[in-house]
C-alpha cells in the first residue's frame, strides 16, 4: 500500500485532525464521528496536502508530548490558520497556535498540571465554544507549558486557578484554543464543547454515517482492482474480514477468492457457519483449507504460550502462501485492516504518536507475497465496521459477535494443545455461549468463554471415581479490551452452565470461576 493510497480520503468535508502526538487523538476522531460528522487524522507533515484533498470544514490541532520550545517540536505551515477554516487547538495545539500567531508560551520548568481542574467560564463567554454552558466545569488537564500572553485579537473564554488562559478565542477569525482535553470523559460537558465547535461554529452538517459510504467503497475497489484484477482474501469468520469480503465481493463478484483456513483450533460449528453464509447465501468463491492436523502436529509437545502463538502465526502464513501461489492470476490481497491499525502503523513510520502497541494478529501476512493491498476498512473504527456490516445485510450473530483471538482455542487450552483436550473445551465453550445467549446476557458482555486447565482433579460420577481436567468460566465486560472487569452472572445461569458441563462433557469434571480484572490479569489466559 502506497502512502498516497493510505492517506486518500474517501469523503470530503468534515473535520481534519492534526496529530501532534496525542494520546487521545483517536478519541477526538471518534467523538466527532459519533456526532455524525466525518473526521480524519493526519500527521503534521502531511496536514497541508490532506487539507487540499479533504477540504475540511474545520481543523482540530491535537495535544502532544512536546514543548513548543524543543528543537524538533512538531509544527505546521502557519497558512493553515489563515484559510478561513475554523481551527480548534487543544493543549499543545493551543500552544503551537498561540506561538505561531505571536502570543507567548511559558515553559513549564518542573511544574505540570495533571488531572481534574475547575474552570470558570467568563461571564461574556457563553455562545460560541461554550454555547449553553456557564459557571464552572470540571475539566481534564495534562500539560507542562502554558500560554502566558494572548496573540492579537484573542480574548479569554475561561480561566482556572493555575491557568488564566484555559480557553481563548479570536471569534472573528474563528480561531479557538483550549488548554484542557474536551475529548476525555473526565471533562464535564466536553462533548458539548466539541459539538459547539464542529456543528455551530464550523457548521458541519451531522449527516454522515458509516452506511453512507458503501457505494463509494465499492466504486473505489473497482477503480483499484480494474476490469480484470483478482483478489485473494483470508476469511476468518470475524467481523473485519467478513465485512471486507462482502464489500469486495459486491465490487468484483467471482473475481474475489476467499480462503478459510481451518486450523483445528476453531469453536464448535464455526467452519459450517462460514461455509453456509459465504458460499450458500452470498455465493462467494470460498476455499476451505483443512489444516487442522498440520497445526496440531506443529504444536505437539509445545507448552509455552509465546511459542504456541509463534507456531500458529508461522503455519498460517505458510498455508496461506501455498494457497495463494496456486492463484497466479491474483494480483491483489484483500484485508480487513482497521483505522486504529493504520494510525499506529503510520506513527511507526515517522508520525508523532508515541505509544505504539504491537499487533498480534494471526492474519498479518508478510510483504513478500508481492500482492497489492485492497483494504476497504482502513478509514473506519470497529463500531463503524459493524454498522457497515449491518448495512450490507450481514447477520447480527456475525456483526455483533464477541472477539475471538487469531490463535483460537490454543490460547484457551493451557499447556499442550491436543485434540483430546480441544474436543471437551469446544463443547464446554458452546455450552457457555448457549446459556448466556439464551438469557440475553451477552449484549452487556465483551467476552464469555471457557478455558481448559492442564490440571486434573478427583470427582465422583454415579458410583465411579473420575480424574479429569478442570475448566474455568471467563466472563468480562470491557469497552476496548485494554482494560476489563470480571462480571457477575445470575446464580441459576452459573448452576446451569456448571451442571451441563460436568454432566455432558466427558473429560471435564470441575468448573471454576475467574474473578480477575485486567489489569493486572489479561482477558485470555495465554
Ligand atoms: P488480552 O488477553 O491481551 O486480550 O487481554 C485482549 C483482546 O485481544 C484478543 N486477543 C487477540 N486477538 N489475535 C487477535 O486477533 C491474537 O493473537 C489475540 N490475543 C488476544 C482477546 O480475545 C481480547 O479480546
Amino acid at each position: 500500500m502506497s502512502e498516497q493510497q493510505a492517506d486518500e480520503p474517501t469523503v470530503q468535508g468534515g473535520v481534519l485532525i492534526v496529530d501532534f502526538g496525542a494520546q487521545y487523538c483517536q478519541l477526538i476522531a471518534r467523538r466527532i464521528r459519533e456526532m455524525g460528522v466525518y473526521s480524519r487524522i493526519t500527521v503534521p507533515e502531511r496536514a497541508k496536502r490532506m487539507c487540499e484533498a479533504l477540504r475540511p470544514r474545520a481543523i482540530i490541532l491535537s495535544g502532544g508530548p512536546n514543548s513548543v520550545y524543543e528543537e524538533d517540536a512538531p509544527t505546521l505551515p502557519t497558512e493553515m490558520l489563515e484559510m478561513g477554516i475554523p481551527v480548534l487547538g487543544i493543549c499543545y495545539g493551543m500552544q503551537w497556535m498561540t506561538r505561531a500567531l505571536g502570543g507567548g508560551v511559558q515553559g513549564a520548568g518542573d511544574e505540570r498540571e495533571y488531572g481534574r481542574t475547575e474552570i470558570m467560564i467568563e461571564a461574556g463567554a457563553p455562545g460560541g465554544l461554550f454555547e449553553g454552558l456557564d459557571g464552572s466545569r470540571t475539566v481534564w488537564m495534562s500539560h507542562g507549558d502554558s500560554v502566558d500572553r494572548l496573540p492579537t485579537g484573542f480574548e479569554v473564554l475561561a480561566r482556572s486557578e493555575p491557568c488564566p488562559f484555559a480557553a481563548i478565542a479570536d471569534p472573528e477569525r474563528k480561531l479557538y484554543a483550549i488548554q484542557f482535553h474536551p475529548e476525555v470523559t473526565h471533562t464535564q460537558d466536553g462533548e458539548r464543547m466539541l459539538q459547539n465547535f464542529v456543528l455551530n461554529i464550523a457548521g458541519c452538517p451531522p449527516d454522515w454515517s458509516p452506511g453512507d459510504i458503501v457505494e463509494q467503497k465499492v466504486e473505489a475497489i473497482r477503480q483499484l482492482v480494474g476490469e480484470t484484477g483478482e483478489v485473494v482474501l483470508g476469511l476468518s469468520g470475524g467481523v473485519d474480514s467478513s465485512v471486507a469480503a462482502v464489500l469486495i465481493h459486491r465490487a468484483i463478484g467471482k473475481r474475489l477468492h476467499c480462503v478459510f483456513v481451518d486450523n483445528g483450533l476453531l469453536r464448535e460449528r464455526e467452519r459450517d457457519g462460514v461455509e453456509s453464509l459465504f458460499r450458500d447465501d452470498y455465493h462467494m468463491d470460498l476455499h476451505i483449507v483443512d489444516a487442522g492436523e498440520r497445526f496440531l502436529g506443529e504444536l505437539s509437545g509445545v507448552e509455552e504460550p509465546e511459542a504456541k502463538r509463534k507456531i500458529i502465526g508461522r503455519v498460517f502464513v505458510d498455508v496461506f502462501r501455498e494457497f495463494a501461489s496456486g492463484l497466479e492470476h491474483c494480483g491483489f490481497l484483500g484485508q480487513g485492516t482497521l483505522y486504529p491499525d493504520v494510525i499506529e502503523s503510520v506513527a511507526a513510520h515517522g508520525g508523532s504518536t508515541q505509544t505504539i502497541k504491537s499487533h498480534h494478529n494471526v492474519g498479518g501476512l508478510p510483504e513478500d507475497l508481492d500482492l497489492e493491498l485492497v483494504e476497504p476498512l482502513r478509514d473506519l473504527f470497529k463500531d463503524e465496521v459493524r454498522a457497515l456490516g449491518r448495512e450490507l445485510g450481514l447477520p447480527s450473530s456475525l456483526v455483533d459477535r464477541q472477539p475471538f483471538p487469531g490463535p483460537g482455542l490454543a490460547v484457551r487450552c493451557l499447556g499442550e494443545v491436543t485434540e483430546e483436550r480441544l474436543a471437551p473445551l469446544r463443547r464446554a465453550d458452546a455450552i457457555v455461549r448457549q446459556e448466556i445467549e439464551a438469557r440475553g446476557l451477552h449484549e452487556a458482555l465483551w467476552q464469555y468463554f471457557a478455558v481448559s486447565l492442564p490440571v486434573r482433579s478427583v470427582g465422583v460420577m454415579g458410583d465411579a471415581r473420575t480424574y479429569e481436567n478442570a475448566c474455568v468460566l471467563r466472563v468480562v465486560s470491557s469497552d476496548d479490551a485494554m482494560t476489563a472487569d470480571w462480571e457477575y452472572l445470575p446464580v441459576d445461569v452459573l448452576q446451569r452452565i456448571s451442571n451441563r458441563i460436568i454432566n455432558e462433557v466427558k473429560g471435564l469434571n470441575r468448573v471454576c470461576l475467574d474473578i480477575s480484572s485486567k489489569p493486572p490479569s489479561t482477558i485470555e489466559w495465554e
